[in-house]
């Protein structure tokens, strides 16, 4: 029997009745990480290597953690990543987040591969309510043009490119579940022949263009006047390379450890980035994002002390949509503000700028 929803105290809780009722094949493609899932599961365990230094006798009495993103204002320093193929878990799909989205004031990022058409998440979107694309670069550039062209004109506020997914990362898992149904608009992104034995991932990934580079960046920036992110990158020397291209922000981030096994986690690789960018006075030259494995108000707090603007979350709102639907991502949402709360009240800090590295010791990260 499925846990009524109030039973639901945090996020890992999702994901442990989404295990119980989801159909094997939504299961395995969401959960899934490549190889033997090392970095998926250092991407929330790395979060347990930051300890707090918090200050007293701060008047915490008003804790405010709205901010703002890429120029947009948001009610909380997180968003709703790109995630792949909604209809695995909910029949109505992405909009389901859009919808919960709209009602606690948090951002989208609407992934080239959802299950819902592109027009469908962005007509369900209701007054300010801000969305982001994720891109996928396909090798006909005239399509990814279209659709950064179509974005733009629709209102969407941002443009992250995928830059970890030169190939689709070999998920075991999703691929011993025999793969049928995608209920995917994969046709209109792009996907050609689909080969249904590789599991979901790599049935619709075909048309990623793996010689995307360094020289295509400045073609983007010509194309579209949204702020253009990449998303995937991995260490400092590519953040200063991503500032020299002039783009307006970075996510460090390993894809949900969905790609390269043994990749760093956003949280390591963040500790590694700030002090070189303080140190050369560009901080405030480019917007640092981190997802992966972010699953209580504390990772995110952490997150912004080490100096990430916001950070995306990604798996949890899949498994509370599909174990509950809207209500259930409501409840996620909801679950995270309380703890962002208590816990900024806990560490000495009434708004988002309070949190400073010196409220952090991370000298158990690597890069710390
Ligand atoms: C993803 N992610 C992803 N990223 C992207 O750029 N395009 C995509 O289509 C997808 N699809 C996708 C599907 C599923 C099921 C998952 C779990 C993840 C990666 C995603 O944006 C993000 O990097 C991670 O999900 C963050 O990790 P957590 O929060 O899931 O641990």
């Amino acid at each position: 029997r499925m846990p009524a929803l109030a039973q639901c105290y945090n996020l890992l809780d999702f994901e442990s009745v989404a295990r119980e009722v989801m159909k094997n094949t939504a299961w395995a493609y969401y959960s899934s990480g490549a190889d033997d899932e090392i970095t998926m599961r250092e991407n929330h365990t790395a979060f347990h290597k930051v300890w707090f230094r918090p200050r007293i006798l701060v008047d915490v009495e008003k804790v405010d953690f709205s901010t703002t993103m890429l120029g947009s204002k948001t009610s909380v320093p997180f968003y709703i990543t790109a995630t792949a193929l909604g209809k695995l878990g909910h029949p109505e799909g992405e909009v389901v987040l859009t919808k919960a989205a709209h009602n606690h004031e948090v951002i989208q990022m609407i992934p080239t591969l959802a299950s819902c058409s592109f027009d469908e998440i962005v007509d369900a979107r209701k007054g300010e309510q801000v969305q982001w694309l994720q891109l996928y670069v396909n090798k006909d550039r005239a399509i990814t043009k279209r659709i950064v062209q179509h974005a733009e004109k629709r209102g969407c506020k941002a443009l992250f490119i995928t830059v970890d997914a030169p190939q689709l990362g070999r998920r075991e898992k999703d691929m011993r579940v025999k793969f049928s149904d995608t209920g995917s608009n994969v046709q209109a992104s792009g996907g050609d022949s689909i080969d249904r034995s590789q599991g979901a991932a790599r049935a619709i990934s075909s048309f990623i263009d793996p010689s995307l580079s360094w020289k295509d960046i400045p073609w983007f920036l010509s194309i579209t006047k949204m702020p253009i992110i990449l998303k995937g990158v991995q260490c400092v020397e590519d953040v200063l390379r991503a500032v020299e291209a002039g783009v307006q922000g970075v996510v460090l981030s390993n894809h949900g450890g969905r790609q390269l096994d043994f990749a760093r986690s956003g949280i390591e690789i963040l500790a590694e980035v700030m002090p070189v960018l303080r140190e050369r006075g560009w901080e405030n030259k480019i917007e640092i994002f981190i997802d992966g494995g972010i699953r209580r108000g504390t990772d995110i707090i952490k997150a912004l002390c080490l100096g990430a603007k916001g950070v995306g979350i990604g798996r949890p709102f899949l498994y509370a949509m599909s174990a509950y639907g809207q209500e259930g991502v409501e409840r996620a949402f909801q679950l995270l503000k309380d703890e962002l709360e208590m816990n900024m009240r806990l560490i000495g800090a009434a708004t988002i700028d309070d949190l400073k590295p010196s409220m952090v010791d991370t000298r158990g990260l690597v890069g710390g």
